[in-house]
């Protein structure tokens, strides 16, 4: 294949804004996945339709028919993340770049440059040896509502030998990883309100309550300092990492410096001192403060008491919890910590159940050799610590998921600068186009 040709295709895709979380971004979503359509009838599928939404639709695609060969799902998602803060980034997020040969683009790891990667897998290897499914959506980064809605009225989309994403990384630099973990996720805003409008801070200050002060205490009282989340209920369900499962992360390349030091890039890590790194990362719940609105953030000064704020919050899940239960906790927790004289709510934005995978089926071992054959090293078994909401209904048919990638863990996923190393994507492609082969002997 012509690598300069590759990167033109590619640098098309990234240039799409497809955002699916503005609205002001739907045709450009759509865009995107008349894109991933043309791909697909370039690639010879004979059913390719786009499904669900006008704005964020499914792309749904069936290649060739290969009689007796086994079934493989496809899934991807051509949606991205806003790209601010804008001035952050080098070179514009749309306009993608190569630089030391890394293509800087919003997408290029997350996860558009990846699907590009397994569907140029399939061109690479000539005629297909197995029956190919493509569920490609526009709303990962956003819930997955449209992809959620459809599998639950067509859940045959999902019946398959295997279903495959590659919307992760490498653990490290030369170390492929194969997950058996994604952590859920319960999305919410908390709001107060301490009083029925604001008020000058000279003449009520000292008597009247200031709702960002309550919300502060609030949310310093759902998490304390030494890591642990105040909720009741909340750890009951976690299922912990089994003595096989510490002992081989204890063996994975991961030095705690280097990843304080090169990624988180801060002072110190955080977390629940007692447990190793990789455990806080995967095996534990999280809470996390997104943002908190209100009161007054413009320019100079101004002395108001805020009668109302609100944060942003969410909660990684980690596998045996359960995202309704965790809603229901998270806001008994509220209620029970806000004083009486504050009007304290919780409103639910999204969430995903956490996912688990057994990585015991046959599928992991050719995916194994596709991957030591081409880059020298068979995948490690890793928990991811993001999430893909789909992934327990891409499992409900009863097919292994093979939860992969071809990225870096320095990528900046959703942040400024997010890239994709090239070499990473070339050999990805022979990875997969090996794997392809192996699954249709
Ligand atoms: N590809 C990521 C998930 C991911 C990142 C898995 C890193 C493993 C390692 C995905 O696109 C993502 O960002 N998911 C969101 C889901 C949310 C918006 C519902 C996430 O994890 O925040
Ligand atoms: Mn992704
Ligand atoms: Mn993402």
């Amino acid at each position: 294949m012509d690598n300069d040709q590759l990167l033109r295709e590619l640098t098309e895709f990234l240039r799409i804004p497809s955002i699916s979380t503005l609205s002001a971004h739907d045709r450009d979503c759509r865009r995107a996945a008349e894109w991933v359509a043309a791909e697909l009838r370039r690639l010879g599928c004979t059913d390719v339709q786009l499904l669900a939404s006008e704005t964020h639709p499914v792309v749904w695609g069936v290649g060739p028919v290969v009689p007796g060969a086994p079934t493989l799902v496809i899934y991807g998602h051509y949606d991205v993340q806003p790209p601010d803060p804008l001035d952050e980034w080098t070179t514009p997020p749309f306009e993608p770049t190569v630089r030391d040969g890394r293509l800087y683009a919003r997408g290029s790891a997350d996860d558009k440059g990846q699907v590009f990667c397994l569907l140029k897998a399939i061109q690479a290897g000539g005629a297909p040896r197995v029956n190919f499914r493509f569920l490609i959506e526009g709303e990962e980064e956003h819930g997955s509502k449209v992809l959620f809605d459809l599998l639950k009225r067509e859940p045959h989309r999902v019946q398959a030998d295997a279903v495959l994403v590659a919307d992760m990384a490498y653990f490290a630099p030369g170390w492929p990883a194969v997950y058996s973990a994604l952590r859920g996720l319960c999305y919410a805003e908390i709001s107060v309100r301490t009083s029925k409008t604001d008020l000058h801070s000279g003449e009520y200050g000292g008597a009247a309550p200031n709702a960002h002060e309550e919300l502060c205490r609030l949310l310093g009282r759902l998490k304390g300092p030494d890591g642990k989340i105040n909720i009741p209920g909340l750890y009951q369900a976690v299922k912990p990492p089994t003595t096989a499962e510490r002992a081989a992360w204890r063996r994975l390349p991961f030095k705690e410096k280097a990843f304080l030091d090169q990624q988180v890039q801060a002072k110190a890590l955080a977390g629940i001192k007692k447990y190793s790194v990789l455990e806080r990362l995967w095996a534990l719940p999280t809470f996390e403060i997104h943002g908190i609105m209100g009161g007054f953030t413009g320019q100079g000064a101004k002395t108001v008491i805020p009668a109302q704020a609100t944060a942003k919050v969410s909660l990684r899940l980690v596998p045996n919890q359960k995202m309704k239960t965790v809603e229901k906790q998270l806001r008994a927790a509220v209620k029970k910590l806000a004083p009486k004289y504050v009007d304290a709510t919780v409103t639910f934005l999204h969430g995903a159940d956490p996912a688990q995978m057994k990585l015991s089926n046959p599928v992991f071992q050719k995916l194994g050799r596709a991957f030591k054959e081409v880059v020298g090293r068979a995948p490690v078994a890793a928990r991811a610590g993001g999430s893909i909401p789909i992934v327990p209904a891409l499992a409900s048919a009863g097919a292994p998921v093979v939860m992969t990638g071809i990225g870096l863990p320095d990528d900046r996923l959703h942040a400024p600068n997010e890239k994709l190393d090239l070499q990473q994507l070339w050999d990805g492609i022979q990875v997969f186009r090996r794997f392809y082969e192996l699954l249709g002997d």
